[in-house]
Formats: structure tokens, C-alpha cells, sequence
């Protein structure tokens, strides 16, 4: 599979490693050809790993992820443009977080409560096929569930079915067995609204290991 991973930074770099070192070829995107970060990812992950503009590698991509920072979604996604990714599936894994007032981050008004990132990526580009995952974790935990001792979740949503078992296959070779499907991509407002609680529970633990576990009757 040709996965192009939009995002230069942690999550970026874990999640085109991980994908690389399942045997995908990976692109890493960026908003100049020469980005420093994506230069050195590729050189240090081998012949399956490459770099270059947003554009150039959605449009080469089978599967395109989107981790850049959530303030600039809708500016990633005009830069890729709806042509590049039409018809594919586009995993948003961003949270709309706004960093300048300091720690801890608030959500971004106009990307949160009664909208999200996920809704607005959709917008953006309407001829792909977005289905939000795996922001409700830590980076190393997204590609490596086993970090965490026993049984805890995933959570994806999207609007077309089969994304989401593309979704499910990608997690399935990270290590996720049980994906919980929380339907609509408007569910994205309350994945994408946890990180307020995340964020106080990460200052409680004192670490970034821990996850959501649903427990049911
Ligand atoms: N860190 C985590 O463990 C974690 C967990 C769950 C979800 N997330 C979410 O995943 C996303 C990525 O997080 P991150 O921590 O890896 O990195 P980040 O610092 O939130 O985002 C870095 C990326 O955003 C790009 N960027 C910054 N300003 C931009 C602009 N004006 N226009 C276009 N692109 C711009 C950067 O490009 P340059 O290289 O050019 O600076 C870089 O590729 C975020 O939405 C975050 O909330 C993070």
C-alpha cells in the first residue's frame, strides 16, 4: 500500500515509521520539498520512505494521512487539494488544538462543539473519503497498543463504509483488535472533545501511557 503521511512532526514520524516498517511505501508530506524533518525521516527509514510537497504526495498515495497541526487542517487540505485525494481514503488522525495561550491548550471555537477538524478536512475536500481515528491517544500508543497493559480502545467515524474497513485494517496491523465505530464523522466533536479532558488526565498520571477504556454492561 502507498500511504502518504501529511506531518512532519511526532506523530508524523511515528506513524510513517510504523508503516514503513510493515513494508508500505511512505511518503512524507510537508509544505516544501526540502523540509528538514521529512529529508531526514526519509534518509533514516530506507528505500520505501520518500518525501516531498502536501500535493504531490497525496495524489501519488493510495492512503492519505493527515497529521498536521489541527489549526492549519483546512490550510493543508486547500494546499493538497479535493483532485489529489478523490476517491481515496483520508485518515485524520489531528485535534484542533490552539497552543497560543499556553499550556494547557484550548480547542479552536471554530473547529469544535458544533463542527470538528474531521468535518471541516470533509469539507474541504468532498470527494474523499474521511474517517477520523486514533487522536485520542498518545503517539506511541497509536502504533503500539501494547504499550498500555490490558484491554482499551480506538474509537473511529467517518461517513463511508468502506474507508472505515480500510481503517480497521491499518489499525488491525498496528495492533488493534477491536475498533469501537462511533458512526458519522460528526462523532469527530466528541473524539476531537476529549483532548480538554485528556490533557488534565495526562497532568494526573504524569505520563502520556495511559488510554480510554469503555466498559459495558
Ligand atoms: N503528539 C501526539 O501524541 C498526538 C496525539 C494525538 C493527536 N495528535 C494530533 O496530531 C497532529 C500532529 O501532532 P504533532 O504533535 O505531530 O505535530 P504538530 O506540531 O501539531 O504539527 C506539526 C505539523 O504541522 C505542520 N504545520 C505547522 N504549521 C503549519 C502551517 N501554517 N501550514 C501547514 N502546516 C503546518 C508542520 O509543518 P512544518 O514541518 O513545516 O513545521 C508539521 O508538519 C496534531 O493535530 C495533534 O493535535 C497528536
Amino acid at each position: 500500500m502507498k500511504y502518504a503521511v501529511l506531518g512532519t512532526g511526532m506523530v508524523g514520524h511515528t506513524l510513517a515509521t510504523k508503516l514503513v516498517s510493515l513494508g508500505h511505501e511512505v511518503r512524507m508530506g510537508a509544505r516544501s520539498a526540502d523540509n528538514e524533518k521529512a529529508v531526514a525521516w526519509a534518509d533514516a527509514n530506507g528505500a520505501k520512505a520518500r518525501q516531498g510537497r502536501f500535493a504531490e504526495v497525496a495524489a501519488w498515495a493510495d492512503r492519505v494521512i493527515f497529521a498536521v497541526n489541527g489549526g492549519n487542517i483546512v490550510a493543508v487540505a486547500e494546499a493538497v487539494g479535493n483532485d489529489a485525494v478523490a476517491g481515496k481514503t483520508v485518515i485524520d488522525v489531528t485535534n484542533p488544538l490552539d497552543m497560543s495561550g499556553g499550556l494547557p491548550p484550548t480547542l479552536i471555537p471554530e473547529l469544535s462543539n458544533t463542527t470538528s477538524a474531521g468535518e471541516a478536512l470533509q469539507a474541504q475536500l468532498p470527494d474523499a473519503k474521511v474517517v477520523k481515528t486514533l487522536n485520542t491517544m498518545n503517539h506511541l500508543i497509536m502504533v503500539d497498543p501494547a504499550r498500555v497493559p490490558g484491554e482499551h480502545d480506538v474509537f473511529l467515524c467517518g461517513e463511508d463504509d468502506a474507508a472505515k474497513q480500510d481503517v480497521v485494517a491499518m489499525l488491525a496491523e498496528f495492533g488493534w483488535t477491536d475498533p469501537v465505530d462511533l458512526g458519522p464523522l460528526a462523532a469527530a466533536r466528541g473524539t476531537e472533545g476529549l483532548m480538554p479532558f485528556w490533557l488534565r488526565m495526562w497532568g494526573a498520571v504524569g505520563n502520556a501511557d495511559f488510554n480510554y477504556r469503555i466498559v459495558r454492561a
